[in-house]
This record gives structure tokens, sequence and C-alpha cells, in this order.
């Protein structure tokens, strides 16, 4: 069973979360208006059950592109954080028909380097072993800014522990092995909102520039005193920022 949140009225806007995340990352984007609001938690995140066997990123873009489909729209705009970025990415190679705007948040195109790739699957052994705690605190300190309030600390915690363990060795293995995007950029022929935060060590500044720059209709936005989790961290900055866009397509 997929876990999909569906409220609002107005421009649809599917909402693809992070790594090891759930749609809960974007409860503060609920505040949008004219928009309607719709946010799956992905195979084996939140409180969707996890796939069974391994997974792809196209599989979960997949996944996104029924609910397009079950919902009767045609065109929906696709705002992906993170890995929920590469998903995004992965519709438009797919369903480009299917897309009226993007939004690739704290993100990137590329796929992962050598070493990268072996750290996933390193990692994935790790959670074999001791299930999500480590993976879990390992990137807690890097989801917020050092100054970021505990409170906001603490919600992210409890976001990435309620991922499952074969949800996040399927999403490791799915990372590790995804598509380069870089030759799609070119190609995005839809408006195209690039954001990042601006102490973003994850997917850094530097990563959304260059997407920025390769995609015709891009505008790129950094958004100040937020690391990878901009949304969360400076939520009326990043909900003005979207609103704006979404309200010009
Ligand atoms: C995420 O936030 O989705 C992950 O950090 C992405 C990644 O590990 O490449």
């Amino acid at each position: 069973m997929l876990n999909v949140t569906d409220l609002g009225e107005g421009t649809p806007v599917f909402w693809v979360h992070g790594f090891p995340l759930s749609s809960g990352i974007f409860e503060d984007q609920l505040a949008i208006r004219r928009v309607r609001h719709i946010m799956p938690d992905l195979p084996g995140f939140g409180q969707s059950r996890a796939p069974i066997g391994d997974i792809t990123i196209d599989d979960y873009a997949r996944v996104v592109i029924d609910l397009v489909d079950h919902r009767g729209l045609d065109r929906a705009v696709f705002a992906g954080l993170s890995m929920g970025g590469y998903v995004c990415l992965a519709i438009a190679r797919l369903a480009p028909e299917r897309m009226k705007g993007l939004i690739l948040i704290d993100t990137r195109e590329t796929a992962d380097d050598a070493e990268t790739r072996n750290g996933r699957f390193a990692s994935i052994e790790k959670v074999k072993q001791e299930g999500t705690a480590p993976i879990v605190e390992g990137m807690l300190p890097k989801m917020l800014t050092a100054g970021a309030p505990q409170a906001l600390r603490d919600r992210v915690r409890e976001i990435m522990s309620s991922a499952s363990a074969a949800g996040v060795t399927a999403a490791l293995r799915a990372m590790a092995l995804r598509h380069d995007s870089s030759p799609l950029l070119p190609g995005i022929a839809v408006p195209t909102l690039v954001v990042v935060g601006d102490q973003d060590t994850i997917t850094p500044p530097a990563d959304a520039e260059r997407m920025a720059a390769a995609i015709p209709q891009a505008r790129l936005v950094r958004i100040r005193g937020a690391a990878h989790l901009s949304n969360m961290e400076q939520a009326e900055e990043f909900n003005r920022v979207v609103a704006g866009f979404t309200a010009a397509l």
C-alpha cells in the first residue's frame, strides 16, 4: 500500500521526498495556496510498504506517474528533493508530456561516482546488520545547519527513523545504479525552478548552478540559512519562492 497525502485545490504539484525521508518533510509546504499538494511516501518510506525485491529510480518515477494517471490528471508540476529530484528527472525522461513544471530542490543530475557507489553498497551491508540507526545519525548533521532549532532536528530524526530497513537498502541500491541525467537537461522544455540551501553540503549550490545553467527555462534560487532540507529549515522563504513559480505557470 502506498500512503499519499492529497490536499488543497489548484495547480497539481507532486512532492517527492528524499532519502531516507518521507512526505512528512513537506508538511510546511501545505501552506502554499492555490496548489493541490500530492505527497506520496515512496515504497519503504513513511507509511508506505517496502518494495518486494529490487527497485530502480525509474520504478519510483513510475509509481508517481501512476498517481498522476489514477487522479485523471493530464499534466502536473513535479517537485523533488534530493533523491526525489532524481525521481523527477526520471519522470522528465519517461513522461515529459505529463510535466507542466519542474522544481528541483537540493539535488543533482549526475550519477554516483565510484567512491559514492561503493559507499552505498557498504551502507546496505551496515543496514542489514545494524538497522537504519547508523544511517539516520550519520546523515542528520548534514540535513540542517548547525544553528537549526532542536525541535526541527528532532522532527527530521523522527521522519528518518520511520523508514524501513528494506526501504532504505532498496533506495541505496536504486541511487547507486541511477542514470546520469545530464544529457536530459538541455531538452527539458518546461519552466523549472532550481532551489538550494546556501549551506547544503550533500548537494551543494554548485550542483544547482550547473543544472540551472543547462536547463533552458530554469531559474535558480539560493535559500539563505539552510542546508539540505531548505524547504523545512527556511519554510517561509521557500514557500514564497514556490508560490511565485506556480502562480506564474
Ligand atoms: C537525499 O537526501 O535524498 C540523499 O542524500 C541523496 C543522496 O544520498 O544522493
